[in-house]
């Protein structure tokens, strides 16, 4: 298939490239920045600015992919250091995916939400349906991006679909995340030997393996469309707080120094999250379920990174 990757480089993209790439699709990336060393060379890369109509609109007429995963977006702490640019890539420049899509042809677009899309005081766990009031720029944008690409499936057939990914750990580079602080303490803990967490130790949200992340994706574009009963789907993992991620870590790296100094501006993102997210709509609608557990994750992150560091 041929598939366009929004945001490629970005955490989520440069590895569910490889993914893709694996599966034998033929790739192409949109993305504002210049192709990471850890991407495939088999994508082929174009520089644009996803908030720019004209840019999008010719790279999809010239690439007529059939699907395009839209991932690029500001997070939540870039997102409300910048909140003007936020808007403009998150909402702009998925309305111009959207648009695109319907203009050209393309037959699906997935769409990367977020537990950011919740606001305070929700049920525990949170349902997929429920009343939708984030707090910031970021959760703003991505409701209406869920409800924009609802739209253009109920009217033009866009075929639309999305998850609202929790918080995710992997051992590549994240971007301006709220949530970014657990694979710190990885990341950090074992190439410094200490890192100091921007969030308070009881900190509780959703959090996720890339690897499952990256399976939620693939395998909900490929669910059968009958089976779907809505178009975009809590996923859960675990929920760990802070501090029992940096007793996992602590169990593995010898002599690790993980502290705490909260950023009142991240602290009080994070909290404006729900602690867990009911994800039986995903298990019912297309058999979604995660495989890694904390411990799990954290034995194959941790060589994962010492792999990296050889
Ligand atoms: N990981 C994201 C963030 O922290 C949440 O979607 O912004």
């Amino acid at each position: 298939m041929r598939i366009l990757v929004t945001g490629g480089g970005g955490q989520i993209g440069t590895e569910l490239l490889h993914v893709l790439a694996s599966q034998g699709h033929e790739l192409s990336v949109y993305d504002i920045a210049r192709r990471p060393s850890a991407a495939p060379g088999s994508a082929a890369w174009h520089r644009g600015d996803v908030s720019n109509r004209s840019e999008v609109f010719d790279v999809v007429q010239e690439l007529k992919p059939e699907v395009i995963y839209h991932l690029a977006a500001l997070l939540s702490a870039t997102g409300e250091t910048l909140p003007h640019r936020a808007y403009q890539v998150n909402m702009d420049g998925t309305h111009n995916v959207l648009e695109a899509a319907r203009t050209f042809g393309v037959r699906q677009v997935m769409f990367a939400s977020t537990i950011a899309v919740f606001g305070p005081h929700l049920p525990d766990p949170v349902p997929n349906e429920v009343s939708l009031r984030p707090t910031t720029m970021y959760g703003i944008t991505k409701v209406a991006g869920e409800m924009l690409g609802e739209y253009y499936d109920n009217t033009w057939g866009v075929d639309f679909r999305g998850v609202r990914f929790p918080g995710l750990i992997s051992a590549g580079e994240p971007g301006g995340g709220t949530t970014d602080y657990a694979l710190f303490m990885y990341v950090h803990g074992l190439r410094h030997g200490a890192y100091e967490c921007f969030v308070g130790p009881d900190s509780t949200v959703p959090m996720m393996y890339m690897p499952d992340a990256l399976r939620a994706l693939v395998e909900l574009s490929a669910a059968p469309k009958e089976k779907l009963k809505r178009h975009v789907y809590n996923i859960a993992a675990f929920s760990p707080t802070a501090d029992e991620f940096a007793d996992a870590v602590r169990a593995r790296v010898p002599n690790v120094q993980l502290t705490y100094n909260a950023d009142p501006m991240r602290q009080s993102i994070l909290d404006s999250w729900p602690a867990r997210v009911d994800d039986a709509a995903a298990r019912h609608d297309w058999g979604w379920k995660a495989q890694y557990t904390l411990d799990s994750m954290s034995d194959d992150l941790i060589a994962k990174i010492k792999a990296m560091d050889e």
